[in-house]
This record gives structure tokens, sequence and C-alpha cells, in this order.
């Protein structure tokens, strides 16, 4: 047990699919995991281990923006031994080609400063995706009919961007999509020799204001759990 995951020792497995939203982890284990059995409930921030095609899966609730992402993957990482993390969530589009409904695999997770920041000063840290899980989630999404992109992502310390010049040179410079997650992600899996990706869906688009219904979230939620899975036992 640590402060924030109740699960005993072992009931962690090395491979940790990471959804913000605590209830699609129970919708992800339920529907995709065999012998699924609840292993953490601290907080409401639930998480779930089961078996996918016979390999041991843990999918766990990290909550939203860096800061709580940063608890449960230190926690995870450190305390019971996770080696590869990905995340699962929804993202932003910010450039015409990218749609919603869309998938997105982060390559590179740019940010104004994350909980690491602290340690880097000066540098200016590239944290990256694990190449191996991002070359296999590139494969797997081929056999997924939704259109999948490959690139560097910003990482926000904001839901409602209170500085539209920041994103606006996010756009300029090719950046696909925002989220809140991945840049804290990569950066702890680069310190503790991890491996880490984040596979994002389009769920609205910062210049259209276009957003995903409610009905196909389900679905776009679906692609990217099957996607991680795939790429995670490549
Ligand atoms: N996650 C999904 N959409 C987002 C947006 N527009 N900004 C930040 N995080 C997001």
């Amino acid at each position: 047990m640590t402060i924030h995951i109740g699960a005993k020792p072992g009931e962690i497995a090395e491979t940790v699919l990471l959804p913000g939203d605590p209830y699609r982890a129970k919708w992800a284990a339920e529907t995709f995991l065999d012998n699924v059995s609840l292993v953490n409930d601290v907080r409401g921030m639930l998480g779930y281990t089961g078996t996918w095609n016979g390999n041991a899966v843990t999918i766990q609730g990290s909550g939203m923006g860096m800061p709580s992402l940063s608890i449960y993957a230190n926690e995870l990482i450190k305390d019971f031994g996770a080696r590869t993390l990905i995340r699962i969530g929804s993202c932003g589009g910010m450039q015409a080609h990218v749609n919603v409904r869309d998938i997105i695999l982060a390559m590179t997770a740019t940010t104004v400063g994350s909980p690491s920041q602290s340690i880097f000063k000066e540098v200016n840290f590239a944290p990256c995706a694990n190449w191996g899980l991002l070359q296999a989630a590139a494969k797997a999404s081929q056999s997924i009919d939704v259109t999948t992109h490959v690139g560097g992502i910003y990482s926000s310390d904001t839901f409602y961007a209170e500085r539209p010049d920041l994103d606006e040179q996010m756009v300029r410079h090719g950046i696909l999509g925002v989220e809140m997650e991945a840049a804290e992600l990569y950066t702890l899996a680069a310190r503790y020799g991890c491996r880490s990706l984040a596979v994002l869906t389009v769920s609205d688009h910062l210049q259209t204001g276009e957003a995903l219904p409610s009905d196909q979230r389900e679905r776009s939620f679906g692609d990217m759990v099957e996607i991680a899975l795939k790429a995670a036992f490549a």
C-alpha cells in the first residue's frame, strides 16, 4: 500500500494503462480484461488488475493534470514496479488536418512546466515516447478504422487556456493536439528507465470548436485501449 494506491504487493502488473477518468478504468477493465479484480479505490481513483491474452495488466485512473498523474505514476513505478505505462485519454485538436475522433500517438510532449521542472532548472528537457511502444502502436492502429497521427503534442496546465498566443505558437510549430498529462509521464519514465506512451483521441478542436458527441466517446475509448494493449505486448 502507498499513500494513494491501496493495492497489496503483487497486485499491480508491470504493464499499466492510465486513463484520466477512474470510471473509464472500470469500463476498460470490465470490457477488455479477464480475471479482473479491483485493486485500488483510494479517493475513488479506481484501479483494476486482470489479464489480456494471458498477460497481466493494471488499468489505473490517473486523474486530470500533471500533478495528479505524477502521484500515481511515481507510486506505480517506485513502489509497485510498473515498467510500461500507457496513457489513454483525450486531447484537443490543434491542426486543420487533425479531426475530432482521430487518434494521436504522442511522439513528444512539449510543456511550459511540469512537476519535474524544478529539477531541470534552465534545461528544456524534451519528453518523448518510447520508440518500441510508439512503433507498435502505429502498427496496431492500422488494423482499426480510424485516422491516426504521430507527432508532437502539448501538455498544458490549464483546460481553460488564458494564453491564446501560446496556443498560436504551438499550432505554428506543428503541435497536433493539447492535453494535460503526457509530458510528466514521459519524464518520469525517462527518469526511472520505464517505457511510456500516450494514445489520445481528439475529443474537441480548438479552431473549429467541434466536439465528439458523447455516443461516440465510448467507441473511441475502446479503440485506444485496443491499441495500447497491442502495443504493450507486441
Ligand atoms: N483534453 C481534451 N481536450 C482538451 C483541451 N482542449 N485542452 C486541454 N486538455 C484537453
